[in-house]
């Protein structure tokens, strides 16, 4: 006899795990099936995000930011440090440390919300509407009942037709965020969001690094002048990108060889130790057995769902990297919470405008909203205001005043229409930005607001100032 749940979640991410959450806290008897293992194959719930995605890449960020501070940065505050050197194990230690902790920290709050955890693969078994059936194969085989099932079976990273990841010479996210021993020469394609956050870590670990992307345009979903400035302090870092490539063979032996079209059109050849393929990524959906109960995909693969998060199968549900929208942690974790707010009859909300973007580069980069270029494009008007961290004493006494943030307002209501920065800290000013534009607030209610002093959040004082002509400190 299968045991009999109001919600069964497919998926531990986290847009599964926190879908599973708030399931519970709304009072529903509540399953999560997730199948990822450990190096001991033991559970490790988190899905991409806590095991080879947000948290490892972070972790490994700070490492090497630290490495590179004390190494070129600490001088100039007066410190000396001789001999620095990097311990590669102990620093990949450290990031598997805090992935452990992690994984024990959701397996925590399934305990303590009474989250019934198997451990192993979710399928449809069968069912109709109202009395899903979900199979789990694996160490926690049973057979679950379900009134309602939430699908958060997340994403893959994107192979280069022809080219299948070996994870040692060819590497996914999880090879790239596990290199044993530094390359000397590390490739990789496609200047994204894990081209640069994992260029940079390599980079400042000690490889040479030569970033290869197709579009001829850097960062286009960026606002065009973070783009910029990015562009000019990346190569500042000696980070090479080249834009425009077309990439016609890639022949791995000893070590890879990359064969591709420049954008001026001639033969290239690059040889690398390693290669990094960061070119997106594509739903996962295989295991689900998605067919037997006539659950509908999209053209693309994804789970098809309504604005809503709902399939084509009456309390089926789907959320996260498997449907369409951003690929980020935080909207799948929005989508699970409405989600199990929906099935409780009350009406959750997800505003797409207002999903905060964050690029973890040294220097950070943070939007939210419209860029420039596509208020342009819409025939928006809009005023633009702008504040350089050289113009701020936080930034100052951190010794770091790269970049800017920047505001864009509605030219005849005021209200704002989009953040953008890039500098010290953005990831965390840009909450800021998020809070305003779901408050409808007006780019004169940031400047009107007491923001501390010294602090980096004073920048986005006077950015907003900026739009009215009248900041203080420039
Ligand atoms: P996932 O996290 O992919 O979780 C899905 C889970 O379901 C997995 O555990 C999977 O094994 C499991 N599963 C799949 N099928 C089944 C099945 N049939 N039965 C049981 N279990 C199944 N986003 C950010 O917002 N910020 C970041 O800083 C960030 N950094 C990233 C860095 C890297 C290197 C990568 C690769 C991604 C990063 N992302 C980041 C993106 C983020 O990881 C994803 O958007 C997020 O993990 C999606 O969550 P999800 O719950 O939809 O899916
Ligand atoms: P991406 O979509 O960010 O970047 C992929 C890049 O590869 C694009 O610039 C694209 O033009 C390029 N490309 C595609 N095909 C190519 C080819 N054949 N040759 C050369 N270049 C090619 O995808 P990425 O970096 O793989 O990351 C996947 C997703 O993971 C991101 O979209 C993001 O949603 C998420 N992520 C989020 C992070 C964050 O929030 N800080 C960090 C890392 C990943």
């Amino acid at each position: 006899m299968a045991e009999q749940f109001d919600v069964v979640v497919i998926g531990g991410g986290p847009g599964g795990y926190v879908a599973a959450i708030r399931a519970a806290q709304l009072g529903f008897s509540t399953a999560c099936v997730d199948d990822w293992k450990n190096a001991e194959g033991k559970p490790a719930p988190g899905g991409t995000c806590t095991n080879v995605g947000c948290i490892p890449s972070k972790a490994l960020l700070q490492s090497s930011e630290n490495f590179e501070h004390a190494g070129h940065a600490f001088a100039e505050h007066g410190i000396e440090v001789k001999d620095v050197a990097i311990d590669v194990k102990r620093v990949l230690a450290r990031k598997d440390k805090v992935v452990r902790q992690n994984n024990d920290g959701i397996l925590y709050l399934f305990k303590k919300n009474k989250i019934r955890f198997f451990h192993g693969v979710g399928s449809f078994a069968g069912g109709s509407p109202g009395a899903w059936q979900v199979r789990v194969a694996g160490p926690g085989a049973a057979d679950l009942g379900a009134k309602n099932v939430i699908i958060a079976t997340g994403s893959k990273p994107r192979e280069l037709p022809g080219v299948a990841f070996d994870n040692k010479l060819i590497l996914d996210n999880e090879g790239a965020l596990a290199i044993p021993d530094v390359p000397k020469r590390l490739g990789v394609v496609g200047a994204g969001v894990i081209g640069l956050e994992m260029g940079s870590v390599w980079r400042r670990l000690g490889s040479e690094v030569a970033i290869l992307e197709a579009l001829p345009v850097f960062l286009g979903a960026a606002d065009e002048q973070v783009a910029g400035e990015a562009w000019k302090q990346f190569a500042k870092q000696g980070l090479k990108i080249e834009l425009g490539v077309n990439i016609t063979h890639v022949v791995t032996a000893k070590d890879v060889t990359v064969e591709y079209v420049d954008a001026s059109g001639k033969q290239q050849r690059a040889q690398f130790d390693k290669l990094v393929v960061s070119i997106g990524r594509v739903p996962y959906t295989q295991s689900l057995d998605a067919d037997r109960v006539g659950l509908k995909l999209d053209e693309r693969g994804f789970v098809a769902v309504d604005g809503e998060c709902r399939t084509n199968l009456a309390g089926v549900w789907a959320i996260g990297d498997v449907v369409r929208g951003p690929m980020l942690a935080h909207k799948a974790e929005d989508e699970g919470v409405a989600v199990a707010e929906r099935i409780a009859g009350q009406h959750g909300h997800v505003d797409f405008n207002t999903v905060p973007w964050v690029i973890y580069t040294s220097p950070e980069i943070a939007w939210v909203g419209q860029t420039e270029q596509q208020l342009k494009s819409a025939g928006v008007a809009y005023r633009s205001g702008s504040f350089p961290f050289s113009a701020n004493g936080r930034a100052r006494a951190l010794g770091d005043v790269r970049g800017f943030v920047k505001f864009l307002a509605d030219a005849k209501t005021d209200r704002i229409l989009g953040m953008h920065a890039i500098g010290p800290m953005v990831s965390e000013l840009i909450a800021e930005g998020v809070v305003a534009m779901e408050f409808g607030a007006a780019s004169e209610d940031i400047a009107r607001i007491c923001h501390a002093h010294p602090s980096l959040s004073e920048a986005v004082k006077e950015a907003a100032l900026a739009v009215d002509k009248r900041t203080l400190n420039i």
